[in-house]
């Protein structure tokens, strides 16, 4: 098949499209991405040679270059994850986030649709948060009826996409699925996010900022364990239907702020006054914070057969060992120093 994944460049895409690869080694890749500070090629770097990997260096906000990309490239099924994806940017700037994550949908909706016809074939899977719910109180978790209830402007891009995604199903008979997935974690994951943030400033010796009193939780999962279910779904599930992912991992912000020092303190070999501990700094808390995510992965677990394979300290240990080990992936995202070098390969 001839798969366009969008957002290929980014923490979970550039994942997927490894994924991709390696598991479905006759599908050729199409990786749609406009390369924002969020996307990078580093990450793809072990499959430049792939003569079944292609970039395509678009933005989804051209409605016209999306629209000759499926017909140029013969596009049969999509995975959408391009978007603008983190809360506290979407406070400060919102309109990146409608630009992108509605707008863009639109177009990459709309370019599908004249591409494709009528035809019930061609899959359309757009990739969601769990953050479209809202936030829950100490009880109960976010099932696929749960009402969406967005609270940031991230969240609210994502609930207006997600209906969008739906209205195509029901109004032009879009074969789609839409799954909507907890807090991930994993290599490539932009230093900004908690748990890449927390690793870098530990090695840095800056303060691990914690907003408000530490107490929010979120359901945790592995960002490999999240490509396994994407894998699933775009197989294997039911047209028109959302499928809820996630890790059944709920933690404490400083719980994972704790269990990042003592992991790192472990690897650097530091103790008592050196340790990573002495960093935790509590910071004004995020306006509108959502105080709880919680999934329930049951239909993922009856209908599909996934559930998480990595337990949250092994993959957290691993997610750690990963960031020592690419200290110059950090430096080279965070200052874009290696956009020149792809600048030049691919005229980006
Ligand atoms: P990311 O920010 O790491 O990557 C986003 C990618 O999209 C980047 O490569 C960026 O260059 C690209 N992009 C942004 N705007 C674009 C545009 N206008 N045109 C083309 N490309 C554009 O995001 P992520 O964390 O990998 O998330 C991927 C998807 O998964 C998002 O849709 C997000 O909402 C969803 N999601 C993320 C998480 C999470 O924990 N990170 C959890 C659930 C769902
Ligand atoms: P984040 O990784 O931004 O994901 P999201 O907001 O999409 O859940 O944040 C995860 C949690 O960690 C969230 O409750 C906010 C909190 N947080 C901090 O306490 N300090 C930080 O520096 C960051 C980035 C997040």
């Amino acid at each position: 098949m001839r798969i366009l994944i969008t957002g290929g460049a980014g923490f979970i895409g550039s994942n997927l499209v490894l994924h991709w690869l390696q598991h479905h080694p006759q599908d050729h890749v199409f990786n749609l991405d406009a390369l924002t500070y969020a996307g990078n090629l580093l990450n793809l770097k072990e499959v430049e040679g792939n003569s079944n990997y292609h970039f395509l260096h678009a933005d989804l906000r051209q409605p016209d270059v999306v629209k000759n990309i499926f017909i140029e490239n013969k596009i049969e099924g999509v995975l959408h994850l391009a978007a603008e994806s983190h809360v506290d940017r979407s406070i400060s700037g919102p309109a990146d986030f409608i630009e992108t994550n509605i707008l863009g949908t639109f177009h990459l909706l709309e370019a599908a649709r004249s591409y494709w016809g009528n035809s019930p074939d061609p899959r359309f899977h757009h990739v969601s948060t769990d953050e479209v719910f809202g936030s829950l109180g100490p009880e109960g978790a976010f099932h696929e009826e749960t009402p969406y209830a967005p609270n940031s402007p991230y969240s609210a891009s994502k609930a207006s996409s997600d209906h969008l995604v739906r209205a195509y199903h029901h109004t032009y008979g879009l074969n789609v699925v839409t799954t909507n997935c907890s807090n991930n974690y994993g290599p490539f994951q932009f230093p900004e996010k908690l748990i890449p943030l927390l690793i870098h400033n530990c090695l840095a010796e800056r303060s691990l900022p914690v907003y408000g009193d530490g107490r929010n939780i979120r359901d945790w999962l592995y960002v490999k364990d999240h490509c396994r279910a994407l894998d699933l779904v775009f197989h294997r599930g039911q047209t028109g239907e959302c499928y809820n992912i996630g890790g059944s991992n709920e933690w404490r912000n400083l719980d994972v702020v704790h269990l990042i020092c003592d992991l790192l303190d472990k690897e650097l070999g530091r103790s008592g006054d050196d340790s990573c501990r002495k960093l935790i700094t509590f910071v004004k808390d995020r306006p509108g914070h959502d105080q709880r995510y919680a999934i329930d992965p049951r239909k993922m677990l009856r209908e599909l057969k996934w559930s998480p394979e990595l337990d949250f300290q092994m993959g957290l240990l691993q997610t750690i060992r990963w960031y020592l080990n690419n200290q110059a992936w950090v430096e080279q995202v965070t200052s874009g120093s290696y956009r020149e070098y792809y600048r030049q390969q691919y005229n980006v």
